[in-house]
């Protein structure tokens, strides 16, 4: 499977006589599995069809902010699709691109795009062959690179202006090829397979109750797309939640039950690297299970409640070279809870939440931890999305493989 399969990319098309070969790079994108945004810039509509490459990319290709043209006045949200960017390609890049890129100039949809990205940005420049080098061009390129930009080489041959040399945007297939290898070498969980739990688990008391809790399961989702995303195979047992994932690498296993998701896990855990219990577990079930609705009749009404079996703890005697992550949601004695849960359940590392914390633990979407690990360093984190946590649980194990 291509490393590109269920990438998300920005195609940012300049206006270049390149522009042309955008068609076939949006058909090999798609074909490797990639989902495309294509965005134009106004020039390059003389060289290509907006029509031709919506058609490709199977999605409406944008060029202004707002789209007039519609009865319900819309706007292109250039903030929002650069966030949805995995990655932004931009292809051809031109010298006024370039250059608007090197400055932060931003009258188009593309550079407000371009300004407002956290991925990757990979330009591949087409132009001329006195344009290309040119002392100001030459400048621009180093300065892009400076910025972090990943260039893909233009290459040498005959131009548009009949005249032969360097500036001829890279093949469609070379750019593929390019963001291939660039994204193979990034990722440095690869053939890594991790379990995770996440969400809730429902203790059934009859066919129709259960005991459960407000577990979202947003955070142990969050962790299974970011450690796919670094190319790990990702096994999600997760209780009922509202949460959804698609990524090709993540399989997804629903369970109910702390009982079933125990059991799911011991089937899976001799073959994994690291374990993650995001999985907020009911500590405890009824021990009897009617078959039947229970009607009400007597004014008081007692459950009795077995202790369920602790996931992580029992994983954690039998593990031999997993890398073990636990969570902690604490009141009061944050740290030394934590610390003893390490011990307890043989953990390598334990990301600790505190209630104490404004905007920490369940029902927000975002999270303050401290990560504290078996020798018991303690590094206290920001407060930051879950997505941006689930980025530094990742980092976590990457630490632990580098
Ligand atoms: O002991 P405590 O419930 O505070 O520990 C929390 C950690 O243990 C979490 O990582 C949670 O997913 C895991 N856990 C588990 N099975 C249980 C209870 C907790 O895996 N029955």
């Amino acid at each position: 499977m291509s490393v590109l399969s269920g990438k998300k990319i920005v195609l940012g098309i300049s206006g270049g006589i390149a522009a042309y070969k955008t068609a076939s790079l949006v058909r090999l994108l798609i074909k490797a599995g990639a989902e495309v945004q294509v965005i134009m810039t106004p020039a390059s509509h003389q060289f290509v069809t907006s029509f031709t490459l919506s058609t490709l990319s199977k999605k409406p290709v944008y060029t202004d902010f707002f789209n007039s043209n519609q009865a319900t006045s819309t706007w292109n949200n250039h903030v929002e699709i650069a966030l949805w960017a995995d990655l932004i390609l931009i292809a051809p890049a031109t010298a006024n691109t370039i250059s608007k890129m090197v400055t932060g100039a931003c009258d188009n949809l593309l550079q407000a795009i371009y300004l407002s990205a956290k991925c990757p940005v990979y330009f591949a420049p087409a132009m001329d062959l006195d344009m290309y080098i040119h002392p100001s061009t030459q400048n621009n390129l180093k300065v892009l690179e400076s910025y972090k930009n990943l260039m893909i080489p233009a290459e040498k041959g005959e131009l548009a202006s009949g005249l032969f040399g360097e500036g001829r945007m890279a093949e469609p297939e070379n750019i593929v090829a390019f963001l291939t290898k660039s994204l193979s070498k990034d990722k440095s969980l690869n053939g890594k397979k991790i379990l995770i739990t996440a969400g809730p688990t429902y203790e059934a008391i009859d066919p129709v109750r259960f005991i459960g809790n407000h577990s979202s399961g947003k955070m142990g989702f969050d962790i299974a797309l970011a450690a796919a995303q670094e190319g790990a195979k990702v096994v999600l047992v997760t209780g009922p939640t509202q949460q959804h994932i698609n990524h090709p690498l993540v399989e997804t296993i629903s369970v109910l039950s702390a009982q079933e998701m125990y059991d799911v896990c011991h089937q899976h855990f001799d073959g994994v690297d690291v374990f993650i219990g995001a999985a907020a577990v009911a500590d405890y079930r009824p021990k009897n299970k009617a078959t039947q609705k229970i009607k009400k009749s007597a004014d008081d009404f007692v459950i009795e409640l077995e202790k369920n079996p602790d996931i992580l703890a029992s994983l954690g005697a039998i593990k031999k070279q997993q890398f073990l992550i636990g969570f902690a949601l604490e009141t009061e004695n944050e740290i030394e809870h934590a610390q003893q849960k390490i011990r307890k359940k043989n953990l390598d590392l334990i990301v600790l939440n505190s209630l104490n914390d404004q905007g920490a633990g369940f029902g927000v979407p975002t999270n303050k931890v401290t990560f504290i690990d078996k020798a018991f360093h303690i590094m206290p984190m920001e407060l930051k999305s879950k997505e941006a946590v689930a980025v530094d649980i990742v980092n976590k194990i990457k630490e632990h493989y580098a």
